[in-house]
């Protein structure tokens, strides 16, 4: 695991000198694709400000945040359960610290599946051992709309696999919560299209569904019912994340202004993606996979503070009765990544509109936070 810089360099060159073969056409949105997945398997590491990290671990306010979380997490997955009448099914998998250190190790091509039972302590499923994370940035993509509705639920009328995803974020400068940012988040639907954006194959201008917006609780904390997201050329399986710092939220229910602090994209361990993937409708969708490790942008998340992939748990019986997925995320509030986080669309009275100065050489490549 040795970070190239020449490689990301590289990538940003190629992308930044071929603004129009990348988007003009449908299915190869990121172009040149082949050349930088070669590229993409040696994997970066972002090794931050690691002594940041080691000074918040032990201290009270950090631990009883950690309690919290535990307890918030376990009443969520708790009512959760008892919205799809599953209370008494069993589930299934999660992922752990030794699932992180295999991920470290950059051998997640298996994943590990660990049962429990209603006799597992909470602190086993839902604790945390993440402290002060540093999350990395990631590469914003040419899909994000600019003042989407602030809403929970962003399922609307698409089909898949129920996602409650809950996110806290904790600001890096102090070790707090990042109380009151907005979090911004979007993904593609369960065959691959986005709404919002009027490019090809996409779901069009008028269209909202898996977008939305929340503000960031007193823990700093988030939820979203979305579906698990599908996939599309060139990807692997993820979804996107912004935050804004210093937004006013509008009466109608969106915001405008701040600036953007922090951008990433969550990834999905493999085995769940696989599984996902075989059911419908993830099933109609015909475009060949991207594993995680042949997708550049999993290397950007990667790091041996940060598990790129969310903690999930299944809600039932199967993967259809939905899944609980949490993740804990570090970000500078400070930080200003708004040249990394150009919009396709901005969504307004009447509906989406192009940005006529959208700037694609920004969307391939993050912030240069990567060490
Ligand atoms: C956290 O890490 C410690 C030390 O590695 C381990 O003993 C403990 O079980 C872990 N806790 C959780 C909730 O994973
Ligand atoms: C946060 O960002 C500010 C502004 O760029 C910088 O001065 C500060 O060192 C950063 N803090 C951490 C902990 O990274
Ligand atoms: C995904 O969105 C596209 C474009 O809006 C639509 O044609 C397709 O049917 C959607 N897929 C599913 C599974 O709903
Ligand atoms: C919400 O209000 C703002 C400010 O008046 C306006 O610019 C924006 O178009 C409105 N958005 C929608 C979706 O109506």
């Amino acid at each position: 695991m040795v970070f190239v810089p020449s490689v990301a360099a590289t990538l940003v060159a190629a992308l930044s000198l071929t603004p129009i073969v990348v988007f003009a056409h449908p299915g190869e949105k990121y172009g040149k694709r082949e050349a930088l997945e070669e590229m993409g398997n040696a994997h970066v590491v972002a090794v931050m400000n690691a002594r940041a990290l080691e000074a918040c671990q032990n201290s009270p306010a950090v631990k009883a945040r950690k309690e919290r979380a535990m307890a918030r997490r376990a009443e969520t997955f708790a009512r959760l359960r008892r919205e799809r009448s599953a209370d008494n099914a069993p589930w299934l998998h999660r992922r752990d610290a030794a699932a992180l250190q295999r991920w470290a190790a950059q051998s997640h091509d298996k994943t590990g599946s660990y049962d429990f039972n209603k006799d597992t302590p909470n602190k086993e499923i839902f604790g945390s051992n993440t402290s002060c994370v540093l999350t990395p940035d990631n590469a914003n993509g040419p899909y994000f709309v600019y003042q989407e509705h602030i809403r929970s639920d962003v399922v609307e009328d698409t089909v898949g696999v129920p996602m409650h995803l809950e996110m806290q974020f904790i600001d890096v400068q102090t070790c707090e919560p990042a109380v009151g940012i907005l979090i911004d988040t979007w993904s593609c639907n369960a065959t691959g299209a986005y709404s919002g954006v009027s490019a090809r194959g996409e779901g069009g201008l008028g269209t909202t569904y898996l977008r939305g917006v929340q503000q960031a609780d007193e823990d700093g904390v988030v939820n979203f019912d979305t579906i698990f997201p599908g996939h599309y050329q060139g990807r692997a399986t993820h979804q996107h994340i912004i935050a804004h710092v210093g937004s006013e939220i509008l009466p109608n229910n969106t915001y405008t202004g701040g600036h953007v602090a922090h951008l990433s994209q969550l990834f999905f361990d493999q085995t769940l993606r696989d599984t996902i993937e075989a059911m419908a409708p993830y099933n109609t969708n015909k475009i060949p996979h991207t594993t995680n490790l042949r997708d550049w942008f999993t290397g950007y998340a990667a790091t041996e503070k940060y598990d790129p992939f969310p903690n999930y748990i299944t809600l039932g019986n199967s993967l259809a009765d939905g899944l609980f997925v949490w993740a804990e995320l570090g970000l500078n509030t400070s930080s200003n990544w708004d040249y990394y986080a150009p919009y396709a669309s901005t969504w307004k009275e009447g509906g989406g509109y192009d940005n006529p100065n959208f700037d694609f050489r920004a969307v391939a490549s993050p912030p240069p936070t990567h060490g």
